[in-house]
């Protein structure tokens, strides 16, 4: 069997982490859902939900990954807990699998805006074209190319390969992001953009509480990549000398950052030279933001570049995606790293098509489906860390930590085993019920959510107990 590989540096660990953070969610979604949900109100509730969930549940998934140094599949069967857990670990192949093959639909349309950017074909009329393109054999075409660029980097290996990558992507896309909003900021209407992006819209809030807790919770955990296995497996490749809880802190606020600034470049740009914005979804990064560069002086290579930078996200995240089924098969079953890839291209391009040739399809699959994968996923994590790692997985974060790592560590495992995943799993009856349309009071989710959760919680806490006889 080959040595496992580790990361080469610490900042080369940070720099993956944050380019599978940084990515579609942040520059692509997380501005719309902002100014969509109250502005710097949804902005706030938002913060809370990454510091008070994400984080906890990013170093869940550190610790199991670094704990086992295995993918999910082999992290759960190593580390012990019986066959529920390790179907966990299943659970996360899957995920990826379902994550890759609608991600790269998007990253080819992408890597087609790109292209454009200097042709001008998408610049007179941006809503019809976005409508020809999006779906279909050409959207194939460009998924593949998306998906190849991916394979080759995963293929090259952890240190040679995304190592090596992403230590120059993301700090590219860092700084040609804050550029761009720098850019922003001398445009005629900047001033409307922000307004628009950052108002803070209370009454939005207060009337509409539920359904902007549900719509932070799920971009929290999608914009952190946390519930599908491939933060866990970054960890895996770590060695012991690190902090976990400061690396997951610095790869939030990172990706948080990176989030602001994305709405600091969309909203400045669409005020100026579209208009106010009437619509998110699937086509407003295409059809809005594209339609400003065919206005703007100097468009072709300012939506080049503005394009470019997204591209490089999305392949950071795409590669990162693609690790855990990689890792999975070279671990479990002793493939070569290029075997392992080239089997999982053939596995991906197939699920990969559907989405490409069938918008239904890609809608369900990038929302409720990927959502509601992630939110059982990290439940899972954190109830395995808990109470069948329980003091282990303290010690684990502890090692390479300072003070506030040894004092927190406690209270972490307590809250990643109760309140936490209560509160995913409330999220997760909200979307449910709302997906079947189906209208209950809070107070009866609740109630659901206290029913079913509290017994598999107990019951667990009971099993992980030491000496609990
Ligand atoms: N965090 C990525 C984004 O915001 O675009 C998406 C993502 C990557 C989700 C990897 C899940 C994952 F495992």
């Amino acid at each position: 069997m080959v040595e496992r590989e580790t990361w080469i540096s610490r900042a080369g660990f940070i720099f993956a982490a944050v380019g599978s953070a940084v990515g579609l969610g942040n520059i692509w979604r997380f501005p719309w859902l902002t100014a969509q949900n109250g502005g710097s109100a949804f902005l706030l509730v938002y913060l809370i939900i990454v510091l008070g969930v994400g984080v906890p549940g990013l170093l869940a998934s550190f610790v199991i990954g670094r704990r086992s140094k295995r993918n999910p599949v082999g992290a759960f069967k190593s580390l012990g807990g019986g066959r529920v857990w390790t179907a966990l670990g299943g659970l996360c192949v899957v995920t990826s699998i379902v994550l890759i093959s609608f991600y790269t639909v998007v990253g080819g349309w992408i890597l087609r805006y790109l292209l454009e950017s200097f042709t001008g074909a998408y610049f007179t009329q941006p809503a019809a074209h976005f409508d020809s393109i999006a779906f279909g054999t050409q959207a194939f075409f460009y998924q593949v190319v998306f998906l190849l660029v991916t394979v080759v980097v995963v293929m090259a290996g952890v240190r040679k390969g995304i190592e090596a990558t992403t230590k120059l992507m993301t700090p590219a896309i860092i700084l040609l992001l804050g550029g761009l909003a720098v850019w922003a900021f001398y445009q005629p209407d900047t001033a409307s953009g922000y307004e628009f992006y950052l108002a803070f819209d209370v009454q939005y809030l207060a009337d509409n509480f539920i359904a902007v807790l549900g719509a932070a919770a799920g971009q929290a955990l999608f914009t952190l990549s946390i519930g599908s296995g491939t933060m866990l497996t970054y960890a895996s490749y770590l060695e012991e000398d690190r902090s976990l809880p400061a690396d997951g802190s610095i790869i939030a606020l990172l990706n948080l950052g990176v989030g602001v600034l994305a709405g600091l470049v969309v909203f400045p740009l669409l005020f100026s030279f579209v208009g106010e914005p009437t619509g998110g979804g699937t086509g407003a990064l295409f059809v809005s933001i594209a339609g400003a560069f065919a206005t703007l002086p100097g468009g072709r290579l300012i939506g080049g570049l503005f394009f470019f930078t997204i591209l490089l996200a999305a392949l950071s995240s795409s590669i990162s995606m693609l690790e855990i089924p990689v890792a999975y098969l070279v671990d479990e079953f002793d493939y070569d790293r290029p075997q392992a890839t080239g089997g999982l291209f053939a596995l991906v391009l197939g699920a990969g098509a559907i989405n490409a040739f069938d918008s239904n399809v890609f809608e369900i699959v990038a929302g409720p489906i990927v959502n509601q994968l992630l939110t059982l996923g990290l439940i899972g994590f954190m109830l395995y860390t808990a109470w069948i790692l329980g003091d282990e997985a303290v010690e684990e974060f502890t090692k390479g930590g300072g003070t506030i790592a040894r004092t927190v560590g406690v209270p972490w495992r307590y809250t990643v085993g109760t309140i936490l995943p209560l509160f995913l799993l409330f999220s997760f009856y909200t979307n449910v019920i709302s997906l079947l349309g189906i209208s209950l009071p809070p107070v009866a989710v609740v109630g659901l959510t206290v029913l079913t959760g509290l017994p598999v919680t107990g019951s667990l806490f009971q099993a992980g107990r030491p000496n609990n006889d």
